[in-house]
């Protein structure tokens, strides 16, 4: 399924102009495109507790799942400017789970597979190797 990064990147800014950043001032807004077609957003929303602060990917992967599930295709977030900025560490094992090595990124050098952006990932099938092997008798 191919995607429309023009739709994807003002979906992101849309949900970017929702975010609740007051502590750090630094609003993002993230959308990516469902392998049936859905389009998920989030935004960033912040706390009190600074270390409770809440991407705006994870946003994007609840909205992803508690809508249905299903396999991310093509991803993208902004900054306030409408930049285009990188899914920081922990969000980036975020979307490998829900996308893989298919989903496409979108960076500010271009759009590249997840494995430019998460090489080597730790994932789902690193724990099935474990399991496998304990349930051998
Ligand atoms: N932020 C995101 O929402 N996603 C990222 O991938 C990078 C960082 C948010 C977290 C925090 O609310 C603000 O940006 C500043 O770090």
């Amino acid at each position: 399924m191919d995607a429309d990064w023009e739709a994807l990147r003002a979906a992101a800014r849309d949900a970017m102009s929702r975010a609740y950043a007051p502590y750090s001032g630094f609003p993002v807004g993230a959308a990516a495109l469902v392998d049936d077609g859905r389009v998920v957003v989030g935004c960033n929303v912040e706390n009190a507790a600074y270390g409770v602060a809440l991407c705006a990917e994870c946003g994007l992967i609840s909205s992803l799942v508690a809508g249905g599930g299903g396999r991310l295709v093509a991803f993208t977030c902004v900054d306030a400017r409408g930049a285009t900025i990188m899914p920081c560490g922990r969000c980036r094992q975020l979307l490998w789970e829900h996308g893989g090595a298919a989903l496409l990124v979108e960076t500010p050098q271009g759009v590249v597979p997840m494995t430019d952006v998460l090489p080597q990932a730790f994932g789902p099938q690193d724990l099935d190797a474990v399991r496998d092997r304990e349930e051998k008798p």
